[in-house]
This record gives structure tokens, sequence and C-alpha cells, in this order.
């Protein structure tokens, strides 16, 4: 049969498939992102197919001149893609053939498109581990200066988004910081899970020929063949992997635009987003609103949604290849696109705030997040803890009805509630000595965070070399 359509299978059938299932069936609109993982792959295929006598060194010369020439025309933009190639496997190795004739067939020999797909995503999802390392790394930076450069900083701790206990501001920026460090990790774990070479599996169980899958492996730069053929035409896990790490990330940024928003509000003014990162209303012109913490909050929706897809295309899927696996793509590579935008916001956003100490310190003082370390300090003197706790209640409660603070009480004025509380009371309500007191490894005290800001700076380093090396 001659038909125009006629399909790379197509001397098993009598006719061809009809446009609309020809455009249903193609995966390459999203595919065709990772035509230079399919060209080196195919090169470092046929140059083991040379090696190894299977086809002629003429013909692995012919074929890496004309797939690098290929290449050539895609990064120019002037290669046509055309539907009736289902994927840019098909595009490229159809188009090899028009152009170099014989040898072009000769390319997928011992390969099936099942490992090759396989091979090329591999490959895409580790370039995709290292600019989303890369864009977490930046935001690490970012998250450790501005906890440096703001050292000394008091601002309210909440639980329940009630004042709880002062903190420092670098205490809270740090804690992002970690979150962003599990992820980086989480990242590295999803890399390694592609760091393995499917190729050389065929369509489900190996091939005849006497592939040297070793060789393919240490051209292309993987750490390892696989072990079981039908594994790896049909594992999917490094990419599921990956769209959690992008969730969990997401979350993260989800959590601290969330505090953006609310500091930057008129009730709270801890901070000022750069007009850079801030929009306008286009009725109220009093407005200013932080429209991309709130964007990246929102987009964590999509991702989420992203990993949800992965997972229930994989779920209930016999071995080994299956078409459905087709539909692995878009939405992993949606939402690595997506965080990698979101991190790229959030270092700018966090980088460019204008951090509003004197209200910080205020809202620090107020809330009676004092009253702790007042029982605390009754219970130095002596009395029960439980006591403590009584005392300090009515206190708080008569401040409460005259509007005062505990740091605005007098010593006599603090002496008159209980005979325990002598001249040295005032130190136990000052904020400053409240947060200095949490001493312990990993708590708010200047001395704590000091040490904390060094072990970041040395994972950070410690990070940035393995991103390096990868
Ligand atoms: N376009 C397919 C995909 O992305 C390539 C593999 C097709 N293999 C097959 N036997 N139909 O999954």
């Amino acid at each position: 049969m001659a038909g125009e359509n006629k399909a790379l299978w197509g001397g098993r059938f009598e006719r061809s498939p009809e446009r609309f299932t020809m455009e249903f069936g193609a995966s390459l609109p999203v595919d065709r992102k990772f035509w230079r993982e399919d060209i080196q792959g195919s090169i470092a295929h046929a140059r083991m197919l040379g090696k190894q006598g299977i086809i002629s060194m003429d013909d692995v010369e012919a074929i890496e001149r004309g797939l690098l020439a290929i290449g050539e025309r895609i990064e120019a933009g002037d290669f046509v893609f055309d539907i009736n190639d289902e994927d840019i496997h098909m595009s490229i190795e159809s188009q090899l053939t028009r152009d170099i004739g014989a040898a072009g067939g000769r390319l997928h020999t011992g390969r099936s498109r099942n490992d090759q797909v396989a091979c090329d995503t591999h490959l895409y999802a580790k370039h995709l581990c290292q600019a989303l390392a890369e864009k977490v790394l930046e935001l690490r930076a970012c998250l450790l200066k501005v906890a440096q450069d703001n050292m000394g900083v008091v601002m309210p701790g909440y639980t329940h988004l009630q004042l709880a206990q002062p903190v420092l501001f670098s205490h809270h920026m740090l804690a992002y910081y970690w979150m962003l460090t599990r992820d980086f990790k989480r990242i590295l774990a999803a890399y390694d899970a592609a760091d393995v070479l499917p190729l050389g599996s065929a369509a489900l169980a190996g091939t005849t020929y006497p592939l040297d899958r070793d060789y393919v492996a240490q051209q292309l730069g993987f750490k390892e063949v696989s072990k079981n053929s039908l594994d790896a035409v049909s594992d999917r896990d490094y990419l599921m992997d990956l769209a959690y790490a992008c969730s969990v990330c997401m979350i993260h940024l989800s959590r601290l635009s969330e505090e953006l928003i609310l500091w930057s509000t008129s009730e709270f003014r801890f901070i000022r987003m750069d007009d850079a990162y801030s929009t306008g209303s286009s009725i109220m012109p009093q407005k200013k609103n932080p429209d991309f913490a709130e964007l990246t909050r929102g987009k964590t929706g999509r991702v989420v949604g992203d990993l949800m897809g992965i997972l229930v295309v994989m779920k209930s899927l016999p071995l080994a290849y299956n078409k459905d696996m087709q539909e692995d793509k878009e939405g992993v590579f949606d939402a690595v696109e997506t965080v990698c935008d979101c991190l790229h916001c959030m270092t700018g956003m966090v980088s460019t705030m204008k951090v509003n100490r004197e209200r910080m310190r205020e809202d620090a003082e107020c809330g009676f997040m004092a009253a702790t370390d007042l029982a605390d300090y009754l219970v130095g003197k002596g009395v029960p803890f439980r006591q403590a706790h009584e005392i300090v209640g009515e206190l708080v409660l008569k401040c409460e009805k005259m509007g005062r603070t505990l740091q605005s009480l007098s010593p006599a004025e603090l002496a008159e509630h209980s005979s325990y509380f002598a001249t040295d009371a005032v130190k136990a309500v000052d904020i400053d000595a409240i947060v200095a007191r949490r001493t312990t490894a990993g708590g708010t005290g200047h001395a704590a965070v000091a040490t904390q800001l060094e072990q970041a700076a040395q994972q950070l380093a410690a990070d940035q070399a393995l991103a390096a090396a990868l």
C-alpha cells in the first residue's frame, strides 16, 4: 500500500490510520522537547553497533553526520515536523533515512522505540533535575544571605497563628532554608533513579544482537545499565520521584508565599515587597498586591495535580510497555518548569523585600510572649511551676485590663504582685534576653542561630559541589 499516511509499521497494515487517530496518538508536540537527547542516544547506539561489527563503520559515520545535520536544522528552526511521524523518534529517523538512504534504515537495529523513549526520557529527566537543583541552590543562598544580613532582628513566633514566643527573624528564614535543603536531596534522589540506562532492552525482552550496553552507558554518562529488560522499558519511578520532589518543593514555596503575603498586609507590615514583585489595581489607586507570591501559592495545585497524573497513569499497568505511558511526560515536564519558575520568582521576592525590624519588634513585645519566661523566673526563685503559672496569669490579666505590656511594669509594680519578684525580674521579660536564653542546639538563641548560620553555609557549599559534579 502506498498511501501518503503510511506509518512506520506499514508493512503489516492494509489501511492507514485516520488523520484524527494519527494526531490523537501522536506525542510529538510533547516529546520534541528532547530532540537533543534522542540524537545523542542514537549516536551512542550507532557507534556501539559499529564497534560490535553489527553495522559497518561507513554506516556509522553517515548516521552520525546525518543526525548532527538534523540537530542543526532543529536548532535553527528549519526542521519540518510532520504529524504523520508519531513522535520525535520517528521524526528524526524518517528524516535521516530520507537524507542518507539505506544507512538510516540500519540505525534501529537491535533497538525498539520502547527502550529508545525510555532512554531519552531518562536523559532528559537528568537534565531537568540539574536545572531544578540549580534553582533550589539559588534560593537557599538567598535565604541564607537574608538570615545573615538580619541577624539580631526579633520577631514574634506563632503557633495557631497566635503570638507565642519571640524568635529571631534569621531563625525563621533558616527554617525555609532547611526545607529547601531536603528538597535538594529529593531532587538528587530522583536524579539517581534516572541515572540508569534502559537502552538495550529492545521492545521488552532484550535482543539477539551482541550489544555492548556498558559502552552505551559510558557514552551517555549513565552510572549503570538496567538489570531487567521488562522493568527497564516500563519503569517510570524516576518520573514519579521527580514529580513528588517538585510537589513537596512547591508546598514549601506555597507556605513561604503565604507568610510573605501575610507579612506584607497593613495589619502586619513586617515586610515591604519590592515594586518589581507587586502589582497595582486597575480601580483602587492605593493598592499594592503581592501577585507573584499568590501565583506561586496557586501554582502548587497544578504541580500536585501533575504528580497525581503520573501516579494514576502508572497504576495497574501490566508489564511491559503500554501506550498509556506516553502520557507520562507532559505533566512531569510541566511540574519541573513550573517549580523552576516559582523558585526563580521567590529568589527575587526574598532578596528584594524590605524587612521592617521596628514593626516586628513592636509585635514581639506585645502579646505577653514573655509570660513563660517570667514564670520560669519565679521557678528559679523556688516557686513551684504551677503556682508561678497562676501568678503570671494574674499579672497578664491585670496588664490586659490596663492596656500595658509585661515589659512596661516597674520592679516595684512586679513586687506588689508577688514578693518573689526582685529587681532582676525586668531582665526576665527583656525580649532580647528571652531569645538569647534559647540556647538549645537548633533553638532560636543568638548563639544557636550563629552556629546554624555556619552549618547552613557549609551545607550549601557541599551541595553546590555535588550539583556541579552531576
Ligand atoms: N510515542 C511513544 C511514547 O512516547 C513511543 C513508544 C512507542 N512504542 C510503541 N510500541 N508504540 O511512549
